[in-house]
């Protein structure tokens, strides 16, 4: 099942959170590290206006529902620069589904669901960011038909 999430899916959230910032941390580990994630986050999430989240919920009786993974996705407007054209755009800021889960199709419907959102929103896009190296992110988007968009260079001084 697939829902909006609610406050007291926090507790498996944060689990899920916590694979993929430990897997942001080893892909560029001079950008991430572990860290805490804090229930106040989840919340701000759940009520700013600007803010979707959704929960994949396993359903596995008679063991409780567990929370198997989660999207989140934030409107933004283009900046006043009058060289840019102005359009509405979603940001899909954080997808994870638990490894024990995966390859389900969980992450497909978590992203259409998100998508859908997004379009009611009034969005024209949606946008996202893939670590260099994540190459299992790199084929799920693109068979969900994402492509580059830009790259980012870096050099280390
Ligand atoms: C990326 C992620 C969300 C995919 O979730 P998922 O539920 O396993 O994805 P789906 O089952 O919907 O997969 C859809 C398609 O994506 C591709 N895909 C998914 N996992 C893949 C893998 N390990 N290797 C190659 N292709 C893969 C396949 O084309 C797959 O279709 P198929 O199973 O019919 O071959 C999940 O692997 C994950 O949480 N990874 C860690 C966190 C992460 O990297 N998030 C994205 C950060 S930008």
């Amino acid at each position: 099942v697939i829902r909006r999430a609610r406050a007291e899916d926090w507790e498996d959230a944060c689990a899920l959170w916590r694979e993929v910032d430990d897997q942001h941390a080893a892909l560029a580990p001079s950008y991430f590290r572990r860290a805490d994630r804090f229930d106040r986050q989840w919340r701000e999430l759940l009520t700013a206006p600007e803010t979707a989240v959704f929960v994949a919920v396993a359903e596995a009786p008679p063991v409780p529902a567990a929370v198997a993974g989660f999207a989140t996705a934030r409107i933004y407007e283009t900046p006043p620069d009058p060289a840019m054209v102005p359009l509405r755009r979603g940001h899909i800021e954080t997808l994870v589904v638990g490894r024990a889960h995966r390859r389900r199709g969980l992450g497909t419907r978590l992203m259409a669901e998100a998508t859908a959102w997004a379009r009611r929103q009034g969005a024209a896009e949606l946008v996202l960011t893939v670590w260099a190296g994540n190459h299992v992110a790199e084929s799920f988007y693109e068979r969900l038909g994402y492509g580059v968009l830009s790259r980012v260079l870096r050099k280390k001084l």
